[in-house]
């Protein structure tokens, strides 16, 4: 029997690219080329299956033009917001994202916003690397202290969790606000919050950690951050369209929340350009899930998705 086709949008991981190349009929793309819509649907031409990323855009008018072969698109993502999901259903196309093996990963890099925002990394990297740092002082470069202090979590699932055991790490008391109340085992001693605005007030750090939905884009406006202390910081390792922009650059220049540590922007990689010339700004290109180990684990699981897919059973990961 023939492997069924797959087109492969991105380079993958090596380890993961073979098993590809032994189970499927594999078209990789070893110049990591990013596809834009026509490219991507022509490549399509007679595949069985896309296993695309969160950098291809698959809405209604993609489902339209796809080549009637393709059955399946498995994620190399968590996240799913690049397809539309509805549109898929109507063409009958099973959608499949890889969930948990990233959170571990999304979750050290939470930490990092938060500290870098926190400490000041940014400004005290660009001071070294540009030679301008030139003294020591008691007042030089002093930041705010993570350790101790209250952590509001906006989205308390996969690595929202995971955020909050860290967290404890560094002692900090852990709020949630989360659509419903997760049961005690989830929720681990952190205190939930029915009202996001309720808890706002509360949050030293804040921790955007909520998925791309109608009900959570702009949710980080001018109205919840007034509601935040004095001195608190923002981090957001889940989705740019969580942010209003505009207030949070105002918040930030006019210093309330006093830093952001930011991985993921609206129009990424074409971000708002005021971001760069904000001191009081971390950022990172959008690397969450980048290590080699959940780079590997994404892709195993993007696979068995396919396995399953091809053998007729129902992938484990289904979400359209
Ligand atoms: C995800 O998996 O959703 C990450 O943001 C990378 O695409």
């Amino acid at each position: 029997m023939s492997k069924p086709t797959v087109l492969v949008t991105r380079k993958l991981p090596e380890a993961v690219e073979a098993r590809l190349s032994r189970d499927y009929d594999a078209r990789l793309n070893p110049d990591d080329a990013l596809y834009e819509r026509d490219e991507l649907i022509a490549r399509a031409e007679g595949a069985d299956a896309i296993l695309p990323c969160h950098t291809e855009h698959f809405d209604a008018d993609v489902f339209d033009r796809l080549p009637d072969s393709v059955k399946i698109i498995a994620n190399f993502s968590v996240g799913y917001d690049h397809v539309d999901t509805e549109a898929a259903r109507k063409a009958g196309v099973v959608v499949t994202n890889t969930p948990d093996v990233l959170s571990d990963a999304t979750a050290e890099i939470v930490m990092l916003l938060m500290l870098g925002a926190a400490r000041r990394a940014g400004e005290g990297e660009k001071l070294v690397r540009t030679a301008a740092w030139k003294d020591w002082s008691p007042a030089f470069m002093v930041g705010t202290q993570v350790t101790g202090k209250t952590l509001g979590i906006v989205g308390l699932g996969r690595v929202g969790k995971v955020v909050a055991k860290r967290a404890r790490g560094f002692d900090m008391k852990i709020l949630y606000h989360n659509p419903s109340r997760k049961t005690d085992e989830d929720e681990l001693g952190a205190v939930f919050y029915d009202r996001l605005e309720d808890m706002l007030p509360h949050c030293q750090f804040l921790s955007l950690n909520a998925p791309n939905l109608p009900s959570t884009r702009g949710l980080l406006n001018a109205e919840r951050i007034a509601l935040l202390p004095d001195g608190a910081i923002v981090v957001n390792a889940a989705r740019g369209t969580l942010v209003d922009d505009d207030a949070l650059i105002a918040g930030l220049k006019a210093g309330k929340p006093v830093a952001a540590g930011l991985d993921v922007f609206n129009n990424e990689p074409g971000i708002d350009p005021r971001y760069k010339d904000l001191p009081n700004t971390f950022l990172l290109p959008h690397i969450g899930s980048a290590t080699a180990e959940t780079r590997d684990a994404m892709g195993f699981r993007a696979l068995d998705n396919l396995d399953a897919f091809f053998a007729g059973q129902e992938p484990g990961d289904r979400v359209a």
